[in-house]
């Protein structure tokens, strides 16, 4: 079997589209939706996030502001800014770039953003949400990853998801998320004894691993949907996946190239979110 591929900057464009024109509808009635961005410190791959998320804002119409600091900031400092971002009636969504600098606590952060702003899905308040079913801010990468799912028309129900990666950011709430959806989930990681023998049951696998070309053909059964997380740069530093593609692709019924398949969704999502977060 040769895999289609899921052309994820399509399904982005298409829904970007879509995006537009609620923004357009919103101004209308005197609201533009509003996203603050905060980067501390700089990361040179945060820093390309940052920028094109500022951008994909900008080309949908809304409003958009990125908060740059210093990577010696104090933590109180960082949470004064978010609390004066709380209180911002033009400021709808706040993220926070991570990684933060290791003296500022993350999760003390986190918290510190209004549940109702939290277009990550990272605070716990929305976290125990999606935990329980209920509607919620969902982080923007498995989120966009259901959306992929969705327009190839793969119904979950009862199907084997395995997810390779833990991460609070892609792995926890990918897993939530295809339960929610009842497939049987299987999370993997760095411990995971003799990970291809579980890939290889995978329906459906979804590899956060973040190591270039990890995932060879070997990793998956014939006709699996192949969802690759990975943003690396390989020898050549050369922007790459986690997964070997040209091998993997010969395998697959479905699969997602990089770059072109899950970043452009993630960017999507947050700007899905910023709008919802601005229509309530
Ligand atoms: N760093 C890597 N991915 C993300 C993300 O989705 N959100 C934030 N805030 N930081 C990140």
């Amino acid at each position: 079997m040769v895999g289609q591929i899921i052309d994820g900057k399509a399904i982005a464009t298409k829904k970007k589209r879509e995006l537009s024109q609620t923004v357009d509808g919103l101004k209308k009635e005197g609201v533009t939706p509003g996203l603050a961005v905060i980067l501390v410190g700089n990361d040179p791959a945060s820093q390309t996030y940052v920028r094109n998320k500022q951008k994909a804002c900008v080309e949908i119409g809304m409003h958009s502001e990125l908060i740059q600091y210093d990577e010696t900031i104090t933590e109180e400092f960082l949470l004064n800014t978010i609390a004066e971002l709380n209180e911002d009636k033009n400021i709808h969504g706040i993220l926070v770039q991570l990684p933060l600098p290791n003296h500022i606590n993350p999760n003390k952060v986190i918290k510190s953003i209004d549940p109702r702003k939290d277009v990550d899905g990272f605070h716990p308040y929305n976290v125990g949400k999606l935990v329980i079913g209920e509607e919620s801010f969902v982080p923007c990468t498995p989120l966009g990853i259901i959306e992929m799912l969705e327009e190839i028309g793969f119904d979950l129900t009862g199907k084997h998801a395995v997810v390779i990666g833990r991460s609070t950011i892609v792995g926890k709430p990918m897993g939530q998320l295809l339960l929610n959806k009842n497939a049987t989930v299987t999370y993997c990681h760095s411990k995971t004894k003799d990970l291809p023998s579980i890939t290889r049951q995978a329906d459906l696998l979804i590899s956060a691993i973040g190591q270039p070309y990890e995932i060879t053909a070997d990793y998956v059964k014939e006709g699996a949907v192949v969802i690759d997380v990975g943003m690396n740069r390989n020898e050549h530093g050369k922007l790459c996946g986690d997964v070997l593609f040209d091998e993997v692709k010969q395998k697959a019924s479905y699969i997602t190239p990089v770059p072109g398949g899950v970043g452009p969704m993630t960017i999507t999502m947050l700007l899905a979110n910023t709008v919802k977060a601005a229509k309530l």
